[in-house]
């Protein structure tokens, strides 16, 4: 990789602020950070809750690891610093988006209290908001909806997150959905429930 940039002058005060986007969208930015197994849910619930936020005339924006890795993240794989690399670029993206009042649904499998706070303190606990889809690996395993866990467990992956990779569970979540037994739209209830009173604009 290249070498970190020097005689860099970032511009800041001639940048509208945060506070005037928001009150153009009339909504409060937040990143909604939602951590769990592949096949946990994340996507399906992000999807859900956009959906219904977009109904209600809220702006968001939709960072997925399947997306992000085809894109800007395609040259990193699943190994723990790639994984920190991609987690990394992923907060910066975010922290634009918040810049600009945009509320960030993100949904990454981010596997450990390392890595998820470390886009906690580049994004800032203020705004970052940890959502645990908690979903057993049994039931990931079961839905399969990729075959990953099929062709993890045949040894044709490796790192799988939940087979021979960790996946340390947050200790104290902001927000626990768990999946098993509930429905889509229940699941994504719950989340709004509780996304609802930190976007709305005072
Ligand atoms: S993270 O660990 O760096 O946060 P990210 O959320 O971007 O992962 O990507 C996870 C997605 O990549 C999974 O949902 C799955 O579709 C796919 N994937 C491919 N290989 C792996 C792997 N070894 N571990 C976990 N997910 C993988």
């Amino acid at each position: 990789m290249s070498q970190k940039a020097t005689n860099i002058h970032p511009i800041h005060d001639q940048v509208i602020q945060r506070e005037a986007k928001e009150k153009l969208l009339k909504q409060r930015a937040k990143v909604f950070w939602m951590t769990g197994l592949s096949g946990s849910g994340k996507s399906t619930i992000a999807i859900g809750v956009e959906n219904a936020l977009n109904k209600k005339g809220y702006l968001t924006q939709i960072l997925d690891g399947d997306n992000v890795r085809t894109g800007i993240n395609s040259n990193l794989g699943f190994s723990e610093e790639d994984r920190t690399e991609n987690i990394r670029r992923i907060s910066e993206v975010s922290k634009l988006f918040l810049n600009c009042g945009i509320i960030t649904i993100n949904s990454f499998v981010s596997p450990t209290i390392k890595i998820r706070e470390q886009a906690r303190h580049i994004i800032g606990a203020d705004d970052f908001v940890e959502i645990f889809i908690n979903t057993p690996l049994e039931i990931c395993e079961q839905r399969d909806v990729k075959g990953l866990y099929k062709k993890a467990r045949k040894g044709e992956i490796k790192n799988f997150t939940g087979i021979d990779a960790p996946f340390e569970a947050p200790p104290t979540p902001d927000i626990e959905i768990k999946t098993a037994g509930q429905t889509i739209e229940e699941s994504v209830q719950t989340a709004l429930n509780k996304i609802l009173p930190l976007i709305e604009k005072k």
